[in-house]
């Protein structure tokens, strides 16, 4: 079982040995046999090889900073033992995720509270907790702020600062029409801020924003640091200074061949040392810079292992193999036309000549992985990996058709170990209640 660092594939630290995959120093298909499919597997060592270097980046370049790990790509109790201890803080956008982060073990101070729409429940929740920030993206936010505090909570503001990201539209966030974010060039991030002054609870610390994610190009961000930088520049001539910097985060990773990332590195050092230039040259005091990436943390130190079950051949289309995970562990195809690689997990390296669709097993013809990819001959029974699937799936898995959302097993050095457990049938119809008056119902 032990791992080696030859025969890497390009996703993660994921290798081929002997011709089976091999994660975290763990046979795939043997993992498939202990815990069963469909099975989300993840790469602990990868996950904290990310962060550390991203934290360590930081340290180089711009040290007044922190990097803040974004929980919607993944949350679970243990990701934050994995990211705690590193340095890293959190950013979390909802109270569930921050009831994680904190019985997780995360310091609340570290805690950037994001959302466009907190309800009066979660502000509370944050205050009571002690959350170090909150991300205000509305104005109605900052009236609960003022409303629910008992001291000045320290507030940044979403801002937008109009960037056209080149990723899939719908995550693209700084567009002109976007939910998020008060505009920059109309002029209401700037009244917006300036109106905050008249809040007792509200303590004005910075400006924040997130142009999008899965993004390939570093321009992106440098257009987007010019922009907050311009920003800042026009705050300070309105006697307003602003310590904070928030760059969210979007850094984009590899899920097919022709994804060229940069390295977590490489994005991360071409930024800070972008923004320290452009505060230089603007004249302005360097805020302390946060950058929030998630995807790029997690994504590639998952993989999800299916067992095939019913091959079917329309004659002279196409021919289905349908696995026992779909849209309700991955629903990134349906929702972002994403694409995936797959491989069988015993013949990794075998490249193949057939030519499949991979079918999820919920009741949609839109339940498909993977339209057309090729492979090796396939049979029932055989186990396929897909690649890049630890960003975005388990904290976007439903119950949909009542199917259990699968287990993520962790990975270390061999060694193998839940760190969300297998859902039961029972855990399905927990909180599901007869109505009293419906046993009447004849
Ligand atoms: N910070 C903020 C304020 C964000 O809104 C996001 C992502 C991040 C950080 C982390 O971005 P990342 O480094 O992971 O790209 N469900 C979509 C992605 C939605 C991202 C939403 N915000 C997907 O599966 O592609």
């Amino acid at each position: 079982m032990k791992k080696s660092n030859s025969n890497r594939i390009g996703f993660g630290d994921i290798s081929i040995q002997n011709h089976r995959l091999n994660v975290g120093g763990c046979d795939a298909a043997e993992l498939a046999k202990e815990y069963g499919t469909p099975l989300y597997v993840f790469d602990v060592n990868y996950a904290v090889k990310t962060a550390a270097a991203y934290v360590d980046v930081l340290k180089r370049e711009y040290p007044n900073s922190t990097v803040c790990y974004a929980s919607k790509a993944f949350c679970c109790k243990a990701i934050y033992r994995i990211i705690a201890p590193l340095g890293l803080g959190a950013d979390v956008v909802s109270g569930g995720e921050l009831y994680t982060a904190l019985s997780g073990g995360m310091n609340p101070k570290k805690i950037y509270f994001h959302g466009n729409n907190k309800t009066e429940e979660e502000v509370a929740f944050a205050i009571k907790s002690s959350v170090g920030y909150f991300v205000v993206d509305s104005l109605h936010e900052l009236e609960l702020i003022e409303k629910l505090a008992y001291s000045p909570q320290n507030v940044l503001f979403r801002v937008n600062p109009g960037v056209e990201a080149h990723t899939h539209r719908f995550i693209q966030t700084t567009t002109p029409d976007s939910k998020f974010g008060f505009s920059i060039a109309d002029g209401t991030a700037e009244s917006v801020i300036l109106s905050a002054r008249k809040y007792k609870n509200v303590n004005f610390v910075g400006i924040a924003c997130h142009i999008g994610s899965q993004i390939f190009e570093p321009q992106s961000f440098e257009i987007a640091i010019d922009k907050m930088t311009d920003f800042i520049v026009k705050l300070n001539s309105l006697g307003v200074q602003v310590e904070r910097l928030d760059l969210g985060g979007g850094f984009g990773v590899h899920y097919i061949e022709e994804d060229r990332p940069l390295t977590p590195e490489q994005y991360m050092a071409n930024s800070a040392r972008y923004l320290a230039t452009a505060v230089k040259r603007r004249g302005i005091t360097a805020p302390h810079l946060i950058f929030e990436p998630g995807r790029s943390i997690v994504g590639e130190a998952g993989l999800t292992l299916y067992t095939v079950g019913a091959i079917k051949t329309i004659k002279d289309l196409k021919t289905y193999v349908a696995v026992d995970g779909g849209m309700f562990d991955n629903p990134r195809v349906s929702l972002y036309d994403a694409r995936y690689t797959f491989v069988v997990a015993d013949r990794a390296d075998e490249k193949g000549d057939k030519v499949y669709s991979i079918a999820g097993k919920c009741c949609e013809s839109g339940d498909i992985l993977a339209d057309g990819i090729t492979l090796p001959e396939l049979k029932s029974g055989d186990v396929l990996a897909t690649f890049t699937t630890g960003a975005y799936h388990y904290s976007m898995a439903s119950n949909y058709n009542r199917n259990a959302i699968p287990p993520v097993v962790a990975v270390k050095d061999g060694k193998s170990a839940y760190m969300v457990k297998p859902q039961t049938y029972e855990d399905l119809i927990r909180n599901d209640v007869i109505p009293l008056f419906l046993e009447d119902v004849k």
